[in-house]
């Protein structure tokens, strides 16, 4: 099993999704990010959102930003999408409805009745990081349980 945790710039919130998922599942599941723009292309993390993790004891710092691409609708099984307007570009990218099936709202498919969106934190501050990190780890909780039973 392959999923790929996706946002806008791949620095604040997909990275930490990465890092929160591979705590939750075998190793043998295989946990990557990306980015729908290619501005961070090659960064590490947003420094505040490497000391969230930390804060957590995840270490997220040798991540890399990279753009999503053509071949990731291949390779991965599912594609979870951070808020809205990343779902509308990820799904335009889609080339069929394969593709298309993979791809879900991050928080919609954690089956969180309050969020629909896990908020962008990179105007904000590091209470708006441990947010996002609350969010992501009660979603990731859950999206781990449900692909566990399915396997
Ligand atoms: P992310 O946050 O999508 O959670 O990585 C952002 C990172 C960069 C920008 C916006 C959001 N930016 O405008 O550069």
């Amino acid at each position: 099993m392959k999923i790929l945790m996706v946002c806008l710039g791949n620095i604040c919130r997909s990275p930490l999704a990465e890092g929160i998922m591979k705590t939750k599942l075998p190793e043998d599941y295989m946990v990557d990010s990306a980015g729908t723009i290619s501005m961070h292309e090659g960064e590490h993390p947003d420094k505040r959102a490497i000391k969230t993790a930390a804060n957590h004891g995840i270490d997220i710092s040798k991540q890399r930003s990279r753009p999503i691409g053509a071949k990731d609708f291949e390779i991965f099984d599912k594609i979870y999408c951070m808020d809205v307007d990343v779902l509308a570009d990820v799904v335009s990218k889609a080339e069929n409805e394969e593709q298309r099936q993979k791809i879900s709202l991050f928080l919609e498919a954690a089956g969180d009745h309050k969020n629909t969106e896990v908020p962008d934190p990179y105007w904000g501050d590091m209470k708006d990081f441990e947010n996002v990190f609350q969010l992501l780890d009660k979603g990731c909780d859950k999206i781990a349980e449900n692909l566990l039973l399915e396997s």
